[in-house]
This record gives C-alpha cells, structure tokens and sequence, in this order.
C-alpha cells in the first residue's frame, strides 16, 4: 500500500515571520507523523531554517524547491545539496514547471539534480506536466514520456525508490482550472504504466505519484480517491493553514481498494 503524501509548494512567498507563523500552525495540527498520509513544506531558501526549526518533532517534514547538482563551489547564487541537508531537508522538488519553463531547465538539468539529489540523501519530488497547447495537440502522453526519460536517465530501479513524481499539468498550475478527475486518473495510469515498463512493475506499484494544480480543499477529496493518485503537490492553498490542512484530512480520508 503506498503512503499518501501532501507537499505545500511555497514558492516564492512568505516572510521570515509569515513563514514561521504558517509552520507552526501546521506543526500543532500535524504534532506526530499521522498514521496514512506524509506531510512536508517546501518554503523559499531563507526561510529553511527557521520552518525547520518550528517543525521539528511534529509529523510536517522540511523540503526544498530547487537544489544545484554541483558540489559546494564557485557557483554564485546556487545552493548544494549538502547544504539542504545540514539544513535538515528531507525533500527537494525538481523540474517544477516553472523552473522548466521560467528558468529554462532541460530534461538533462533535472537528471543530472535527480541524481546528485539522491546521492547526496535528499527524497525528490520530481514534477512534470503538459502545456496547454501540448494537451490541445493530443501530445500529453508523449510529453510525459520524454519527460520521464530525460529527467530520470541514469536512475536505477534502486534510486528511484527515493523518487516521488508529481504530475503536474501546466494549464492547471495557479489557474484555478484543476484537472478533471479522468484527466487526473488517466496521466497517473500512463505514468504509472511508463514506470512499469522503464523500471519493472514493483517500482511502478510502490512510487508515489502526486497530482498538482489548483489543489484545494474543495476539490482534493475527489481527485485524490482516484486509483493512482497518491498525494497533492500544492502551491497556492498551501499558504495558508485552514486551506492546506482539509487538504491533508481529505487524504487522511480516502479508502481505495
Ligand atoms: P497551485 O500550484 O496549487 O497554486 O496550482 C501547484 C504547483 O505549482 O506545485
């Protein structure tokens, strides 16, 4: 049975005092490790300390957004993987959308970060997705293919067991417009399927895959009582406590099988 996991993606929002104040309403809502879902946030690189500081010995686990693959060096504005670490990270999101799409990240960045992310001890949540105009063209399935290939080249069945991926349709991403429960059901099958045919069906019965995009309390119970969803990537609802704890109760929730 896979464990389902609810990840807030902060991005680039909170201050020093918001950051800590949202941990801690979080931290006393989820005060031990809650007995079917996983719980972690993922706030901007200032702030890891000190929501990792607040969070400490609840059941809410510390990630980051973003990791550099190179160990510590001349590389100006970047943060390694060792230091997410000492910081007492335990996740890392890699190949986010808007990294891809803002910041210009190929599929060969995100797996050369897949690996130094799990060499190095960090569990990565490792997103993909179709644009809106990829999905129009009847190209979603061979979107997500090239995706997994690439961002997961030169991953064993061994390593990708540390491995999350999260599906994650950009025309859905902070729009408000979630993806159908079919159209949800249908991607994670195809991802599930890939992971079976790429790896071998144990990795594909074990690997956690999450949907994200415009999650909200009012729509998480269904989407994630589909079969192959396991869990919710988050961003917006995930800034605010009354929005993103339902989240974690409506996972709580779900029977399947
Ligand atoms: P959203 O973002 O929930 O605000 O759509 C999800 C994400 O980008 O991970």
């Amino acid at each position: 049975m896979r464990r389902m996991f609810v990840a807030g993606n902060w991005k680039m929002n909170t201050l020093a005092r918001s950051a800590v104040e949202l941990a801690g309403a979080l931290a006393r809502a989820v005060p031990a490790r809650l007995p079917k879902v996983d719980v972690a946030v993922c706030p901007p690189f200032p702030y890891l300390s000190a929501v990792g500081g607040t969070i400490a010995r609840s059941g809410v686990e510390l990630g980051a957004q973003n990791a550099w693959h190179e160990k510590p060096g001349a590389f100006t504005g970047e943060v390694a993987v060792e230091m997410l670490v000492d910081l007492g990270c335990r996740w890392v999101i890699l190949g986010h959308s808007e990294r891809r799409l803002i910041f210009g990240e190929s599929d060969e960045l995100v797996s050369r970060k897949t690996e130094a992310a799990l060499a190095g001890g960090l569990d990565v949540i490792l997103c993909v997705g179709e644009t809106f105009e990829q999905r129009q063209a009847g190209r979603t399935e061979a979107v997500l293919d090239s995706q997994m290939q690439g961002s997961l080249a030169g991953i064993d069945s061994r390593a990708v067991g540390k491995v999350v991926i999260a599906y994650e349709p950009v025309w859905a991403i902070g729009t408000g417009v979630t993806a159908t429960t079919e159209q949800a059901q249908s991607a994670h099958l195809y991802l599930r399927t890939w992971l079976s045919r790429c790896y071998n069906p144990d990795v594909a019965a074990a690997t956690r895959i999450l949907y994200g995009g415009s999650v909200k309390p009012q729509n998480a119970q269904l989407l994630l009582e589909q079969p192959d969803v396991d869990g919710a990537l988050v961003g917006g609802a995930s800034l605010k406590a009354e929005d993103f704890l339902p989240i974690v109760r409506a996972a709580e929730a779900v029977r399947k099988g």
